[in-house]
């Protein structure tokens, strides 16, 4: 069985063993029938094949035998065929010339650090060269992490197609989806799924190399799965079956990694790929932009106007952001204008392009992608048409912009060179192209994401107004300006309650040398800072902080509890959580019932219960789990797994009609309006109602199930203000966890009924309930008249409720179901912090389910004497009323325990 492994056959000396000497000579011959079948031009200047053959005599020869079996060799080359246009794209990549460094360094330290410039071809040539070397034969796999699941989809889609494979060999997986088989050999995942995957196999056996890839960003499971992974290869290599971690990253902070004694004995050698990296000028603003969105506006009309050719990116802070300004650069610059647009050059030329006139430039956006698609359908064949552009559509150039304000410089640090400074003079005078504007981020659907990468129309200029997904993970062709904020959106946590709000903050000083970065990629660039560098200097951190440390961490303790790893402050961290993020989510999962109460104060070895591990079985935050975990009765399950989905996926409910750029602002108002009615009938009456926002959720996600399974998805979706992104994601987590169930329960049957009916009022009732024991600790009660102090403002205090474990007031949203109906009792799926603290997700409970589903929070009083005790007809019940209080709600509350 040794001898099958990839890694330990290579180390077997030629006359040890006969069959592994026909597998190499297997290998060989392969590798000369390719070169014969490809063009041998591209295939000379390809150092593979040497470096191949060479290698593995070399290596097998001169090691000591002791030393061999960890520092493996595979024996097999493993041709690819590939086409020999790819070929010579990737020879130009600067990670081919490193090719044998790589390779012997890992083939010769059990952990190696990567380190190159994006696009420097990490991502998609390292998988190749390990897939030549054999590592993926004998049915072993090559696992690669990305924390991101775009960039997992494109990355497996990409490998695959410069490899020639099916996407069947060459696969991916991430939370709700994939294509990965059987068959596959080099498999792309998000660092979660992976995560998963220890948890079932903590040895991960299948694989014999684990590159985490993007580990710069420092994603919460990249960091565990670093932790975890420097456990699990010293325990492989003592079992002779090596596995190979490679860590890759940006040039950015590698000491977390490799100076860091609790996570490697021995530091792991650090290989930095020389990237092909054009020098990038900075300019930055003499004075900082507060309204950065128009100041990025301008200054892409000034670059577009007065700048030789060349892609514009556009760095911004989220979405709504990217769409108005995608909106303001596609009227600015249309493809078509009934009036040559020239009235949209006067308005810039005025520096004011808000109050142009939107019934003067026709945008016909639809027609233009149109075009686009059949002037590069037609490209593809002989024929070359150039899409219907009026060249005359703009002569006005904003004049009052100088050269010298344009780059703005306060520093210095370089102007555009003078033979570049003519053709901009030039251009300055001459007509201007039509822009292709195209938005980025993450939450747009994936089909609108991957354009990006195609090429504009011919005879336009690409324009890409991104998030900060555009830093790393991807790489845009061709750009050669960069306009950066400066800003990204985050959202922090407060450590303690969990509170999230979406803050903009500057984004570190190696985030913006990222982003400039972007410009240098096909020639020398610019890179144009709408701010000033006393703010760069003085205000930005050298580096954000890891994710880990700015995040609840209640998922990743269960679950790491749930692997027999007891002290987590003793993990090995890249960088630790702090103790005051931990201790909170030990509490909460105590609360939840899901961890033992800890012993001591300082004991930090609480184990998990029963009801833990079931929690941690389901692929969703822990209270989630709880409420599958709970819902086996009274057919209740497949209702919870569909809630469970909708709220495990943000943003389902549109709240104004900004669908895509393309959608006029015009009906948004009547449209609304209509989402709002239909959100109160599927809200329904009773103890539907009282379900709250949930209940929504579970019947926008039934309909849409129906409208799916028609092929109506996606104007079903319009109609009802539902985002689209959202919903395909709640179907396909719908099913998983459908399937989870029937693994857990396999008597069940569970299955995704596209015609479900609402839930019942009992239902609904047991709906509430299990509603209440997955958020236990977020109770709220509604702020009682006589509680206002006399001087108070009692405007100030509508829909306000106190919570169990907050002490400032949170207030219902206005786009809650249950706002008219106020009640007195309710828990919320999270507060969020806008102008004010909003819960949101929010549910009625009744007072008396306190003490059955929510016992740790409550104060109980002894029973009273007063009122006596009484019969309860439905339950047949002598029931006595009994007061106390829960968590920080200061009011007495009367319920109905079991005597
Ligand atoms: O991982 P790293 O940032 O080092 O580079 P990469 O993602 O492997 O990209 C290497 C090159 O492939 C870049 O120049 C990309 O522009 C190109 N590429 C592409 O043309 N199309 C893709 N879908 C992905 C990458
Ligand atoms: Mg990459």
């Amino acid at each position: 069985a040794e001898a099958k492994d990839p890694n330990v056959v290579g180390l077997e000396t030629s006359s040890e063993s006969s069959s592994d000497e026909d597998e190499e000579e297997d290998g060989e011959d392969e590798v000369t029938s390719a070169v014969e079948e490809e063009d041998t031009d591209t295939v000379s200047k390809n150092p593979k094949v040497e470096v191949a053959t060479e290698a593995v005599s070399d290596e097998a020869v001169n090691k000591p035998r002791k030393e061999r079996h960890v520092a493996s060799k595979p024996a097999v080359f493993v041709p690819v065929h590939r086409q020999a246009d790819i070929q010579e794209a990737r020879l130009r990549l600067p990670i081919l010339a490193e090719e044998q460094v790589i390779m012997e360094a890992i083939n010769e330290n059990p952990v190696v650090v990567l380190a190159g410039e994006t696009g420097s071809g990490k991502t998609t040539q390292v998988p190749q060269f390990l897939y030549e070397a054999g590592y993926a034969s004998d049915g072993k796999l090559i696992g690669v992490t990305e924390p991101r699941r775009v960039a997992a989809i494109s990355m497996s889609k990409r490998v695959a197609e410069e490899m020639n494979l099916d996407s069947n060999e060459v696969s991916y997986l991430i939370r709700f989806e994939g294509n990965a088989t059987e068959k596959t050999r080099i498999k792309f995942m998000t660092d979660g799924v992976l995560l998963k995957e220890i948890q079932s196999d903590f040895l991960l056996s299948k694989y014999s190399v684990i590159i985490l890839d993007e580990a710069h960003e420092r994603s919460v499971y990249t960091d565990i799965l670093i932790g975890l992974l420097s456990r699990i290869v010293p325990l492989r290599n003592k079992r002779g079956n090596p596995l190979k971690l490679i860590i890759m990253s940006a040039t950015l902070r590698l000491e977390d990694f490799t100076d860091n004694p609790r996570l490697f004995k021995t530091s792991p050698p650090v290989l930095k790929v020389e990237s092909r990296q054009f020098p990038v000028t900075i300019h930055f603003n003499k004075r900082t932009a507060v309204d950065y969105v128009a100041e990025a506006f301008s200054k892409t009309c000034k670059i577009h106007t007065q700048l030789p050719e060349g892609g514009i990116l556009v760095f911004l802070t989220g979405q709504q952001e990217v769409n108005c300004l995608v909106r303001k650069l596609r009227r600015a610059f249309p493809f078509h204008s009934k009036k040559k647009g020239t009235k949209a050059a006067q308005t810039l030329a005025n520096g004011d392009a808000e109050s142009e006139d939107e019934g003067e430039v026709e945008l016909d956006m639809q027609k233009a992608i149109h075009n686009a698609r059949k002037a590069r359908r037609k490209r593809q064949g002989s024929e070359v048409v150039l899409p219907e552009i009026n060249l005359d559509s703009y002569s006005v150039v904003p004049g009052d912009d100088t050269e010298a304000d344009l780059l703005g410089n306060d520093d210095d640090l370089g102007d555009i060179e003078s033979d570049e400074e003519d053709q901009l003079n030039l251009r300055g005078l001459a007509a201007c192209q039509p822009m292709w504007v195209l938005p980025l981020y993450s939450l747009l659907p994936s089909d609108k994401q991957a354009q990006v990468f195609e090429p504009p129309p011919e005879g336009s200029r690409l324009c890409v107004v991104a998030t900060n997904v555009a830093e790393t993970s991807l790489t845009i062709p061709n750009v050669k300006y960069v306009v950066d904020s400066g800003r990204m959106k985050t959202r922090m946590y407060d450590k303690v309650t969990g509170v999230s709000a979406f803050t903009v903050t500057w984004c570190s000083k190696a985030a913006a040398n990222q982003r400039a970065g972007r410009a240098g990629r096909m020639g020398p660039g610019h890179c144009y800072r709408l701010y000033s560098s006393a703010v760069f200097n003085d205000q930005f951190e050298q580096f954000s902080v890891p994710e880990i440390q700015r995040k609840p961490v209640d998922d990743l303790l269960l679950q790491m509890k749930a692997m027999d790893i007891d002290k987590v402050v003793n993990f090995p961290f890249p960088s630790a959580p702090d103790l005051i993020q931990l201790r909170s989510a030990e509490r909460r999962l105590v609360l939840l019932g899901a961890l033992e109460e800890p012993k001591k104060k300082d004991d930090w070895t609480s184990k998990v219960t029963p009801l833990g591990y079931a929690i941690s079985a389901f692929p969703v935050a822990p209270r989630f789990g709880k409420m599958l975990a709970l819902s086996h009765q009274q057919g209740l399950l497949p209702y919870t797994v569909c809630m469970v989905a909708a709220l495990s996926v943000q943003e389902v409910l549109l709240e104004v009609p900004i669908h895509g750029v393309e959608e006029e602002a015009e009906n948004a108002g009547q449209k609304r309006a209509q989402w709002i009615q239909t959100r109160r009938k599927w809200a329904g009456m009773g103890n539907s109602l009282l379900l709250g926002d949930p209940m929504v959720l579970l019947r926008a996600v039934g309909a849409s199930e129906f409208a799916g399974r028609r092929g109506q998805l996606l104007q079903f979706c319009m109609d009802n203000g539902l985002r689209h992104k959202a919903i395909t994601e709640i179907r396909k987590l719908r099913v998983q966890l459908t399937n989870e169930v029937n693994l857990n329960l396999p008597d069940l049957n569970l299955c995704v009924d596209p015609n479900m009916a609402p839930p019942t009022d009992i239902q609904a009732k047991l709906l509430r309930q299990i509603m209440l024991a997955g958020m236990p600790d977020q109770v709220a009660h509604k702020v009682a008249d006589n509680e206002i102090k006399e001087d108070e403002d009692k405007a100030k205090w509508k829909h306000a409720y106190r919570c169990a474990e907050m002490e400032d007031p949170v207030f219902m949203h206005s786009a809650s179901v249950l706002r008219k109906k106020s009640p007195e009792w309710v828990v919320y799926q999270e507060v969020f912090e806008t102008s004010k603290l909003y819960m949101r997700g929010v549910t009625a409970i009744e007072p008396e389910w306190l003490p059955t589903y929510a016992p740790a929070l409550c104060n109980l009083s002894p029973p009273l004497v007063e009122p006596p005790p009484r019969y309860d007809e439905a339950t047949g019940k002598m029931l006595c009323h009994v007061t106390g209080t829960f968590g920080m709600c200061y009011c007495v509350f009367i319920c109905f325990p079991r005597i």
